[in-house]
């Protein structure tokens, strides 16, 4: 099994150009099952979870194959659902990736039918998806639990509906937008996440013919068309890895420039890196991040839905302030189990307690570098982060989990004069 070596303590100094966002590819490949014509997705991040779509999808599509056609080591996808020949998704598909469950909604919008395993739980949380099944419910969907199946029927098409969710949930709205754009009449989703991959999504079906206004608000209005048409749609820069990297530039010393980076997507973290003695600069390429050696001062924060601090980047913001003169206070209120990067950073040195969904992590002059492993996406990044800062050797296990939302990391990386490779 890969495993990635961190030798800490360099600066880095350089440029990295940001990848296309995984969490906009994902909902985009789903909306690929709503037209017959060919969706060409451009900026596509070659990671593990984009790659396991397309094989979710070619499930789905035209049993004779090509449906879905991107050569490696290229950025530009291909999909054509012509027909859709299964509206089965299982449980070993939906297990491995949360995000295969949203192909429910395009598949009742398209089909009037689908057979989609419940995703389960999650290292992170309970994520429960009964927001989403009560918005396919409010635009008229049948929806029978069985063995662990979600069987929604549709029979005569989807109906527009108010949808009110009664909290923020980026997945949710983007399965009532995906469901709704084909429904007959006007749909009002209210209380609706802000995020900019909402946005994004909004602005892919747009191009496929779809009426929406409000994406990027708390109400978003869809006006339902009978069908979608092909179109060519460029994914919207990675604003996780972004921030990751601007993280790993704060932590680490140096100065970086994130090619393609968009500081509107960025602004809660810019605010506390400022704050925390970082130097930010917007540029017309991009965002820059520099930090002179030295501690950062503390900072507390708090993740909040868009446009506060993300969840996703909770951890990695952790891995920095480990080393602060003073003690920072870390508030996680979106996900009830995001902690468990904590006792790989404690190895590494770290002094942190956690108090229900608050941690304390008390600045310590110097990380150590560990072997470490951790058991989601952003907690394995965050101690690549905090490798990078450390003295010494760092040995993160566990690699698939980087792979499946960190396109090129240690090429990324050791172009600006990082230590980092795969063993
Ligand atoms: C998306 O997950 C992202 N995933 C997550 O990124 C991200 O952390 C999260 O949004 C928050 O920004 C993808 O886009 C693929 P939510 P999602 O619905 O949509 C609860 C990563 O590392 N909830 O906004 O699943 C839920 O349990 C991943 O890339 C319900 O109770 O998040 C959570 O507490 C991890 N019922 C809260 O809402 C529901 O039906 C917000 O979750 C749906 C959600």
């Amino acid at each position: 099994m890969d495993r990635i070596i961190i030798k800490g303590g360099q600066p880095l100094l350089g440029t990295i150009p940001v990848s296309g966002a995984k969490n906009s590819a994902l909902k985009l490949q789903a909306a690929a099952l709503l037209t017959a014509d060919e969706l060409v997705l451009g900026n596509m991040p070659s990671l593990a979870d984009t790659r396991f779509f397309c094989d979710l999808l070619a499930t789905l599509g035209n049993p004779d194959g090509g449906s879905v056609d991107w050569p490696a080591g290229t950025s530009v996808a291909r999909f054509r659902f012509d027909r859709i020949g299964s509206t089965f998704a299982s449980y070993d598909l939906v297990r491995k990736m949360r995000a295969s469950f949203n192909v429910l909604g395009p598949l009742l919008a398209r089909e009037g039918e689908a057979r989609v395993s419940l995703p389960g739980g999650c290292a992170i949380g309970a994520r429960p998806v009964d927001l989403h099944l009560k918005a396919l419910e409010a635009l008229g969907a049948e929806i029978a639990l069985e063995d662990g199946y979600v069987i929604a029927r549709a029979p005569r098409g989807l109906k527009g509906a108010e949808i009110i969710f009664p909290f923020v949930s980026v997945g949710a709205t983007e399965h009532a937008m995906l469901a709704s754009v084909l429904a007959e009449g006007e749909t009002i989703i209210e209380n609706a996440a802000r995020e900019p991959e909402i946005i994004d999504l909004a602005e892919c079906l747009t191009a496929m013919g779809a009426r929406i206004s409000g994406a990027g608000g708390t109400t978003i209005r869809i006006t339902g068309v009978s069908r979608l048409h092909g179109a060519h749609f460029a994914v919207m820069p990675d604003r996780i890895e972004a921030g990751t990297y601007a993280l790993a530039a704060a932590a680490a010393g140096g100065d970086v420039l994130l090619h393609g980076a968009r500081a509107g997507h960025l602004s809660s973290l810019l605010q506390v890196l400022r704050q925390s003695g970082a130097r930010t600069n917007i540029e017309a390429d991009g965002v820059r991040i520099a930090r002179e050696p030295g501690r950062p001062r503390p900072v507390d924060i708090e993740t909040r839905p868009f446009p506060g601090f993300p969840t996703d980047l909770q951890a990695q913001f952790m891995g920095y302030v480990c080393t602060a003169e003073g003690a920072s206070i870390i508030r996680e209120t979106i996900f009830e189990n995001r902690f468990m990067h904590v006792p790989e950073l404690m190895r590494m040195g770290a002094d942190i307690h956690i108090r229900g969904n608050e941690a304390v992590v008390r600045g310590v002059p110097l990380l150590r570098g560990a072997p470490v492993m951790a058991t989601d996406l952003r907690a394995s990044v965050s101690l690549v982060v905090a490798g990078l800062a450390a003295q010494g050797e760092t040995l993160v296990n566990r690699v698939y989990h980087l792979d499946r939302g960190f396109e090129r990391l240690e090429e990324k990386l050791t172009a600006c004069g990082a230590k980092v490779a795969r063993i």
